[in-house]
């Protein structure tokens, strides 16, 4: 198992790929990243980020070489590949405003990966998520099931571990699932939160669940506004565990960003859906039940989705 990371020289595409490498399933990987020159210096994050990870292996006792490059030719049949690349969000900025610059980035990486490895998978991260997703897509010629974007994983992680803070109770035990696009308008679903299968609704009241919520919708934000950068310690791990789940056949229910074509009445667009993961990427939408009102915010979280493709459609 081969597995590329885009991105590598930066912190969310170095954390996805240390955490790959720790969990030890795949043979490579490759973390690619561009060469830097400053004060006429080159510098190669890439390559600097994968020797010092690659000198864990006897620490952290993994197998999986990690090998930097700046040479597409490098990830050659890579079995699957994580785009990362694109510029992080600084304060104020929303990721719509990053819409323009990382969709050339994200455009040129798609084609030098199926290039390269024509049968590949694709997970996108950059942001914005939905929008860069059908961006990689579009550009890989690749059938949808083959294209993923990660967000829920990242979103319901923030949800859970907020939970499980205001609960005094396990992470491990919470169970969610949040749907829509990654941003404000996402969805979190009370009705499918429960703890150790117990509904949410037995151990929080409405407001403090509602607070919750919010502070989950604004979960990247609070992060940028802490640091000045956005998140990579959550956002990497989440892409590792698509790629586990898909590199081991796992047949793991994750929300994931999605092509819909008709499912939940929607269509041509990529947006976050419960999906099983497994070997060949996406093989199943599943469609759950949603209230009127569920429904009703599934389609404002799309219809700003759908407003990112237009806006995508007249920028480039
Ligand atoms: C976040 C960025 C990665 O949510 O979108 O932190």
């Amino acid at each position: 198992m081969k597995i590329t990371i885009v991105g590598a020289g930066g912190n969310v595409g170095s954390t996805v790929a240390l955490t790959i490498a720790q969990r030890d399933f795949a043979q490579e990987v490759v973390a690619v990243d561009i060469e830097i020159k400053k004060d006429d210096k080159s510098f190669y994050p890439s390559k600097g980020r994968a020797l010092d990870q690659w000198q864990t292996s006897p620490i952290f006792n993994f197998d999986t070489k990690v090998n930097g490059t700046i040479n597409y030719e490098d990830t050659a049949d890579s079995d699957i590949c994580v785009i990362t690349a694109g510029l992080p969000r600084r304060p104020g900025m929303s990721r719509d405003d990053l819409l323009s610059a990382n969709m050339n980035i994200v455009k040129t990486v798609t084609e030098q990966l199926v290039k390269n490895s024509p049968d590949t998978i694709i997970i996108v991260v950059s942001n914005p998520l939905d929008l860069m997703t059908y961006v990689a897509w579009k550009t890989s010629g690749l059938p949808s099931s083959k294209v993923v974007g990660m967000a829920g994983i990242l979103d319901t992680a923030r949800y859970r571990a907020f939970l499980a803070e205001e609960l005094n109770l396990s992470p491990k035990d919470i169970q969610a699932l949040i749907m829509g696009g990654h941003g404000d308008s996402m969805v979190p679903l009370p009705r499918y939160t429960t703890v150790a299968g117990i509904p949410i609704t037995h151990f929080i009241g409405k407001e403090k669940l509602d607070a919750i919520i919010e502070r989950t919708k604004a979960g990247g934000g609070e992060l940028v506004g802490l640091m000045g950068t956005s998140a990579w310690y959550a956002p990497g791990a989440a892409a590792a565990q698509m790629v586990e789940a898909i590199a081991l056949d796992q047949n793991r229910i994750f929300p994931c960003a999605a092509y819909l074509d008709g499912e939940y009445g929607l269509k041509d667009l990529f947006v976050g859906v419960p999906v099983r993961l497994g070997k060949g990427g996406v093989k199943e939408i599943i469609e759950i039940d949603l209230n009127d009102d569920e429904k009703a915010l599934l389609n404002v979280s799309a219809e700003h989705v759908r407003k990112g493709l237009e806006d995508l459609n007249r920028v480039g």
